[in-house]
């Protein structure tokens, strides 16, 4: 018997670029698992806080990776059976998780954890190495992306839609800061894989970013 070739669609880009949203909405309508691989860093930057581990404690962090207890279900992150969904979201959680992620021993002990996400019959990955170094092979692969000032202001409004407090100038502030992390750090820095499609979501709304995402998929069936 041949192992089934799994399809996978990689999705990565900037901070706040939606690509999450996009991630979700094609998996949901091609029926693929997802793997959201930020939230990993999250949970990660969130288990050191609670642990006091410093987040420039490369070794520490990693070892705390590797003992993880997390279950996620459906919408839900549960880290030792509780639910930190809301938790990682946070501004600070999100810097946290940009800080963890420089480091090359956490990466590597979380390789296998997103691998096993691949399953039959296919996978959506968004983050920021998912076509350069998680699934190199993937059939294909997105770079989704918006301008920083973009960003910022659906970063803006999404707070004030939560009633929670913004200020634009301070996520403008935050996000150059993370992307600038994310881009040159020297392990798996967020860059585009020589064989993405490059989506540029400025003007496009999401249901035209998910079509063209699907319509590349399909394309790539139809020739392969
Ligand atoms: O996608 P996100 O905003 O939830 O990711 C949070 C942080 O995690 C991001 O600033 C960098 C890190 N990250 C990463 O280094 N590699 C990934 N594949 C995904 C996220």
């Amino acid at each position: 018997m041949t192992t089934p070739i799994i399809p996978v669609i990689t999705i990565d880009g900037p901070s706040a670029s939606g690509k999450g949203t996009v991630a979700q909405l094609v998996a949901t309508q091609l029926g693929f698992h997802y793997l959201d691989s930020g939230a990993l860093y999250r949970i990660v930057a969130f288990a050191t806080q609670q642990k006091n581990i410093a987040w420039s404690n490369a070794l520490a962090i990693a070892d705390c990776a590797k003992s993880l207890n997390v279950v996620f279900k459906n919408e839900q992150v549960l880290l030792d059976n509780i639910d930190i969904s809301n938790e990682i979201r946070t501004e600070a959680i999100s810097k946290g998780a940009s800080e963890v992620a420089v480091h090359a021993p956490l990466r590597a002990a979380l390789v296998d954890m997103q691998h096993a996400f691949c399953k039959t019959p296919g996978l959506v990955a968004d983050g920021r190495d998912m076509g350069t170094v998680i699934f190199p092979h993937a059939p294909v692969k997105i770079f989704l992306t918006a301008t920083t000032e973009t960003r910022a202001k659906r970063r803006y409004q999404q707070l004030l839609g939560k009633n929670q407090p913004a200020n634009y100038d301070s996520i403008l502030k935050d996000l150059a800061e993370r992307d600038a992390r994310d881009k040159n750090r020297a392990s798996a820095p967020l860059t585009m894989a020589k064989d993405a499609f490059l989506l540029e979501t400025d003007h496009l709304s999401i249901a035209e970013a998910v079509e063209f995402v699907i319509t590349k998929y399909k394309n790539n069936k139809k020739s392969a």
